[in-house]
C-alpha cells in the first residue's frame, strides 16, 4: 500500500467514529483531508454533524464538500476532533503537529474537544520526538523572538512561503521551526514547551502533550489504536 492509501484507510477508519448530532473538530493536511472527505460521503448519505475546521482550506474543502460548518463561538464544546500529525511518540501519545501551519486553530480546536482522535500512517511513529516543531510567533519583532527561542537551545528556521517571503498562517502570523534535536533525558517536550510559551511574542507550539485520547495508525499489516493511559 502507498502512503495515500495508508491515509485513506486511517481517515476512513475515523469518519466512521463520527455519529449523528456531533460536533465535529476538522483537521489539517493530507490525511485529515482524508477523513474530511470521508465525512463528505456520510453527510451526502444523510449524516447530521456540524464541523469546527482548523483551517480556512479545511473549510473550503469542508463546505464544498457539503458539510455544514460552525465556530467555537456557536459551539465552545466539541463532542469529537479528528486531525492528522506529524510525529507521534510511542508510550506518551506526545505529538508534533503543524508541518501544515495550522497548528494555532488545531491547539484551540483540540482544547475544546471531549476526544482528540489522531490519525497518521506508520512512518510517523517514533520512540521520542525529533522532529523540529512549528512555533507560531508575532510578525512584529520575530527576530527578537527568533533570538530568545535560539537561547533555549533551538536552531530555527523561519518557514518560507512560496514566493520566498515569509509563509503567513491563517492568523496572520509567522511560523518558526525549531530543531531541539531529539528529545530525552533531560530535554523533555513540556518543559519546552513551558519555555517557549513563556517568550513574549510566541503565540502557540506544536507540541500537543497528553491531548491525543486515541491514535489510528495505518500500515501495511491494517489498523492499529493506541489509547492513551490517563
Ligand atoms: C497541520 O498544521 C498539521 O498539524 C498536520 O496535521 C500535520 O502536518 C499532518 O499533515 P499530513 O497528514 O499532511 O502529514
Amino acid at each position: 500500500m502507498d502512503t495515500d492509501a495508508l491515509k485513506r484507510l486511517a481517515g476512513e477508519e475515523a469518519a466512521a467514529l463520527v455519529q449523528d448530532g456531533m460536533v465535529v473538530g476538522l483537521g489539517t493536511g493530507s490525511t485529515a483531508a482524508c477523513m474530511v472527505d470521508a465525512l463528505i460521503r456520510r453527510v451526502a448519505q444523510g449524516l447530521k454533524i456540524v464541523g469546527i475546521p482548523t483551517s480556512l482550506r479545511t473549510a473550503e474543502q469542508a463546505q464544498a464538500g457539503g458539510i455544514p460548518l460552525t465556530d467555537l463561538g456557536a459551539h465552545p464544546r466539541i463532542d469529537l476532533t479528528i486531525d492528522g500529525a506529524d510525529q507521534v511518540e510511542r508510550g506518551t501519545l506526545n505529538l508534533i503537529k503543524g508541518m501544515g501551519g495550522a497548528l494555532l486553530r488545531e491547539k484551540l480546536v483540540a482544547a475544546a474537544s471531549e476526544r482528540l482522535v489522531i490519525i497518521v500512517d506508520d512512518r510517523k511513529l517514533s520512540e521520542n520526538l525529533s522532529l523540529p516543531v512549528p512555533v507560531e510567533v508575532v510578525p512584529f519583532g520575530w527576530q527578537a523572538t527568533d533570538l530568545r527561542i535560539q537561547a533555549l537551545g533551538g536552531r530555527t528556521v523561519l518557514r518560507g512561503g512560496a514566493d520566498g517571503t515569509p509563509y503567513v498562517t491563517d492568523n496572520h502570523n509567522y511560523i518558526l521551526d525549531v530543531d531541539f534535536g531529539a528529545m530525552g533525558g533531560s530535554r523533555k517536550p513540556e518543559t519546552l514547551d513551558a519555555a517557549l510559551r513563556e517568550i513574549v511574542g510566541v503565540v502557540e507550539t506544536g507540541f500537543f502533550i497528553h491531548r491525543a485520547e486515541t491514535v489510528i495508525i495505518a500500515g501495511e499489516g491494517g489498523v492499529t489504536r493506541w489509547q492513551r493511559s490517563a
